[in-house]
């Protein structure tokens, strides 16, 4: 309920431009109405899909909602708990453990009926803008995480700055237990890895209803952190890596920031299917029938009984409990040969290793300039374009994947080059090559 409200309270302060019009986009499903901050149009909570029913795929929206006031912070989807080891954070040094932190505070609003989408956009778009389309997945070891907390309106005002202006898309998508639980169970009724199936369902969305908002259908970039960035990947891998949808490719490119494929062993392997059962006991629905009896519960009961499943600090540190595993309906463990006919092309940011490289080289890379080589990519699939161009300040080429140096990773246009990005370079070599020593 805040954004109008406070907005005007803050124009009354002179700190933002008044808030003097209300963007309106016409789409199948009715009339979406945001609203407009510094030149950046908002739209906030576009549902993508029915209200999801648990461990179930989503559905695409099954009847339109009329008109809708995408103006207040939408739902989060239910977070994992997370069990905080302090001893975790009192062994890191602050600038590591300060983000961490803050990471852990949970959305204001959560709810089970999450799958939304936030829009921004510049407010000079226009319906025939065709703007290059940024498609945000957060982080959040796929036990937590939200699209709220992530605003790309400076991101935003820089690409039309840089006469390359780009619309950015926020998705959420089902976490914890709600969005990652294994188990045969689920495989055999179809409800893998349903937090990748939410975004793939609002890669769909965007497919359609990009145009509306002054997108091109045909030039997104799909981006992500950490769980964002393994997502990124995963949607190269998915079906053989045939990310077309009605003829057309979902997206063009991908930038991975910190994350490439896990080693995660099979939906239904012991491991997975332990934590199934591990679950379901706890839940009080034991393994008869139990996907009915866990459908059934009340949210907060199914909820509690998550904690039994360890969490991204717990005591043990850092443990994964939800990656997503392979599914031979969606992921098959020969994907990534199989991969190398598709045409995705995929930007990997370098290590914070290899910024603090590039920066000891002359010129050092200022926040803009990193954002120069995104803005670049997501227009033209080039990180280099232009960076001796307009940019009075000359720019290091953005590095290519390096051995020794492990600096970023780059797919190839024709996909027969994958490199890791440097700490997670053996997690990916173990999932390519060594199957049956997979960890998670
Ligand atoms: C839309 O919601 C805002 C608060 O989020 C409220 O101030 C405004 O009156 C609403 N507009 C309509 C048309 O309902
Ligand atoms: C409006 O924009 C300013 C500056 O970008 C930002 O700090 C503020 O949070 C925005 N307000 C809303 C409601 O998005
Ligand atoms: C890719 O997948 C789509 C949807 O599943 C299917 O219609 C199409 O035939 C596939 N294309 C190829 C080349 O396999
Ligand atoms: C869930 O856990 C919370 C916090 O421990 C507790 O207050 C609440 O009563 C529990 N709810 C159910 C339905 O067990
Ligand atoms: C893939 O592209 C690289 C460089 O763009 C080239 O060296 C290599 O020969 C290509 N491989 C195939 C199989 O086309």
């Amino acid at each position: 309920m805040v954004p109008l409200s406070a907005l005007f309270a803050l124009t009354a302060c002179g700190l933002a431009t008044a808030v003097t019009q209300q963007p309106k986009v016409q789409i199948q499903d009715g009339t979406v109405i945001g609203f407009t901050n510094n030149s950046i149009d908002n739209f906030l909570g576009i549902p993508y899909a029915d209200t999801p029913e648990r461990l179930r795929p989503p559905q695409r929206l099954s009847s339109p909602f009329g008109t809708l006031n995408a103006t207040a912070i939408p739902a989060s989807c239910p977070q994992h708990p997370l069990i905080v080891n302090p001893e975790v954070f009192t062994q890191l040094p602050p600038e590591v453990s300060g983000p961490l932190l803050s990471s852990t505070i949970p959305p204001s609003v959560v709810s089970e009926d999450c799958l939304n989408l936030i829009i921004q956009r510049p407010s000079s778009t226009t319906p025939d803008s065709r703007l290059p389309v940024l498609f945000w997945i957060y982080g959040g070891g796929f036990a937590t995480g939200s699209s709220v907390p992530y605003d790309y309106s400076t991101l935003i005002q820089e690409s039309v700055t840089l006469g390359q202006p780009i619309i950015v898309v926020r998705v959420n998508y089902r976490v914890g237990a709600f969005g990652f639980l294994p188990g045969k169970e689920l495989q055999n009724d179809g409800g893998t890895n349903l937090g990748l199936r939410d975004q793939r369902l609002a890669l769909e969305w965007v497919s359609e209803n990009i145009a509306a908002f002054g997108g091109d259908p045909d030039k997104v970039t799909i981006w992500g952190e950490s769980a964002g960035s393994i997502s990124v990947m995963y949607h190269a891998l998915i079906n053989n890596g045939n990310s077309t949808y009605r003829g057309k490719p979902l997206f063009r490119g991908g930038i991975m920031d910190s994350g490439a494929v896990l080693p995660a062993e099979a939906v239904d392997s012991p491991t997975a299917q332990g934590i199934f059962e591990s679950f379901s006991a706890a839940a009080g629905c034991g393994l008869e029938d139990a996907l009915t009896c866990l459908r059934g519960l009340p949210y907060e009961e199914f909820l509690n009984a998550t904690a039994v499943i360890p969490g991204l600090f717990g005591p043990e540190a850092f443990r994964l409990s939800f990656p997503p595993r392979p599914d031979p309906r969606m992921i098959s463990s020969h994907s990534r040969r199989r991969r190398q006919s598709s045409s995705v092309k995929l930007h990997l940011s370098p290590s914070s290793r290899a910024i603090k490289k590039m920066k000891t080289q002359q010129p050092a890379l200022p926040y803009n300039a990193v954002v120069q080589y995104y803005v670049n990519f997501i227009n033209s699939l080039d990180p280099n374009v232009d960076i001796h161009g307009k940019c009075e300040k000359k720019l290091p080429h953005w590095p290519k994947w390096d051995k020794d140096e492990r600096l970023s990773i780059h797919f190839l246009d024709n996909a027969t080059v994958v490199a890791p990005d440097d700490d997670r370079k053996d997690a990916f070599e173990y999932f390519s090559g060594v199957q049956s020593e997979l960890l998670f």
